[in-house]
């Protein structure tokens, strides 16, 4: 039971999110967990006038994925930044290159699930994830998201994402704020939770 963890991280944040979503996939016995980032669309001469050329090396040994591993996937939990309420345009790309996939059927009852990163506490993470949805809807994915049953996404006393929709980190104003414990938390269970089903699923004759 193979999960596919696929994502685009400018600074970070998603990257740390899909480290903590691998953590909790990996508790699911027999689940073989695979960690990609989807390829890069900016020049470098672009990446660095937005500050991004140092954390885009510290992601650097996470190998890129390839439209052909979706297909080998049971469950794919995507991860990307809120771009204008919005997928990212590096997300997008990759996906409209799944279009051969989308002929054959291939993606068809696979799980599929969206975690995301903003820098605003109301900038579009809901807009984000469920927008993505969409995407996964036309592919035939078994769209799962975050049960109420991780109560983390309950908390008043402090400021935290994470909804029904999927676990979602907040960045601050200048992007400075990383993954809090509540937001990695809510990051394992939705891997934990998307590896139990896909597991649920493979086993069904
Ligand atoms: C073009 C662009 C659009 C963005 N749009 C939003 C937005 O709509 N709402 C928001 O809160 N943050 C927005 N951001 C901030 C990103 O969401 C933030 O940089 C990201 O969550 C950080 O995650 P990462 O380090 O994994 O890239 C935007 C950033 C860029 C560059």
């Amino acid at each position: 039971m193979r999960v596919l963890i696929v994502y685009y991280s400018m600074y970070g944040h998603v990257h740390r999110m899909a480290a903590a979503v691998a953590e909790g996939a990996k508790e699911v016995a027999a689940s073989e967990v695979v960690l990609r980032r989807v390829p890069e669309t900016l020049s470098e001469e672009i990446l660095g006038k937005m500050g991004a050329v140092e954390a885009q090396k510290s992601m650097a040994h996470i190998p890129v994925c390839t439209i052909a591993e979706l297909e080998t996937a049971d469950a794919v939990l995507f991860g990307t930044p809120t771009r204008f309420g919005n997928m990212c345009g590096q997300m997008r790309q990759f996906l409209d290159a799944s279009g051969g996939l989308w002929q054959k059927g291939a993606l068809v009852g696979k799980v599929g699930s969206v975690f995301t990163s903003s820098n605003t506490q109301h900038g579009g993470q809901e807009s984000t994830i469920l927008s993505f949805h969409i995407t996964l809807l036309h592919q035939g994915f078994i769209v799962v998201g975050l049960p109420y049953t991780f109560q983390g996404q309950m908390r008043m006393d402090e400021i935290t994402g994470g909804s029904p929709y999927g676990a979602s980190t907040i960045a601050g104003a200048d992007g400075s704020r990383m993954p809090s414990e509540n937001e990695l938390a809510a990051a394992r269970f939705q891997g934990r939770h998307v590896a139990d089903i896909a597991a649920k699923l493979s086993r069904t004759p």
